[in-house]
């Protein structure tokens, strides 16, 4: 993976940055998306110097951000060999209290954003006759959850773009997968409800919170030049949540 070039959506904090770090470890160069918040990009663009990470701040909602950072990181480093679709948001409410635009903006995020990028990274891919697209899916969209019809319809429609962009990316050299996190160790679980989260653990055969590196360890699998029989897949990391 030495000199080849990834871009991960989202990869400054929770399980994308450590995604980032460790492709980079690997010797690849990475374009670390983020949405707003600079402060964890500069952190790791400071940790890891600016040859082998590059920043690029960018809404994967906006068809025409993913445009111009999938440019950014083409300017810096040349190509794109692996694209990781991680970036994701949340607006948890049970169905009574869900607006129309709870449902607009997670799915413009998790399930737009993510083929805005992977469309982009398809079309070099294939032109180029190799890459990796992983996209990160979650437990959710392969059981539903009760407060977010929103997250799961997303999450779910993740795997159906994966089969079928794998099936068109088989010829070209193109390997589409999913990763499928449980409940990790992130900002984005820690804003969920104590009382909510610890009937989670207790439902979780290992009774315990995921580690971030733990589903990033499967996206570096994924990504490696090496795994190119390995197309469609879903890989779950749920600590027996889900099988
Ligand atoms: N099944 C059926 N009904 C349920 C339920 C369940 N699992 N959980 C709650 N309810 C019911 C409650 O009993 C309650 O009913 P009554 O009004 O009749 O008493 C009603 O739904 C409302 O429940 P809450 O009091 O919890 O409602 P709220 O409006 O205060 O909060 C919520 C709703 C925001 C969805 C809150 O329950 C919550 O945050 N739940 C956790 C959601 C969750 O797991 N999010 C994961 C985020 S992390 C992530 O998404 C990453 C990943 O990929 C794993």
């Amino acid at each position: 993976m030495t000199g080849q070039v990834a871009l991960v959506t989202g990869g400054a904090r929770g399980i994308g940055r450590a995604i980032s770090e460790r492709l980079v470890k690997r010797g690849m160069k990475v374009g670390v998306g983020y949405s707003s918040d600079p402060t964890s990009a500069e952190n790791l663009q400071s940790e890891y110097g600016s040859d082998r990470i590059t920043i690029h701040q960018g809404n994967i909602g906006a068809r025409g951000d993913c445009e111009r950072v999938f440019d950014e990181v083409i300017n810096a480093h040349g190509r794109v060999d692996v694209l990781v679709n991680n970036a994701g948001i949340t607006a948890d409410k049970m169905l009574t209290k869900m607006e129309v635009d709870d449902w607009d903006r997670v799915v413009q995020v998790n399930l737009s954003g993510t083929f805005y990028m992977a469309h982009l990274a398809y079309l070099h891919m294939a032109e180029r006759g190799s890459g990796r697209i992983v996209n990160i899916s979650s437990v959710i969209g392969e059981q539903g959850n009760a407060g977010q019809v929103n997250y799961a319809a997303t999450k779910s429609g993740l795997f159906g773009m994966t089969m079928s962009m794998a099936q068109e990316g088989s010829r070209k050299g193109v390997t589409v997968n999913c990763v499928a996190p449980g409940y990790i160790e992130t900002d984005m679980v820690a804003a969920v409800p104590e009382k909510a989260i610890e009937k989670i653990v207790s439902g979780i055969p290992m009774k315990r919170l995921g580690r971030p590196d733990e589903v990033a360890r499967v996206v570096e699998f994924l990504a490696d030049p090496e795994s190119e029989y390995i197309t469609g897949q879903v890989y779950s990391v749920n600590g027996g949540l889900h099988m």
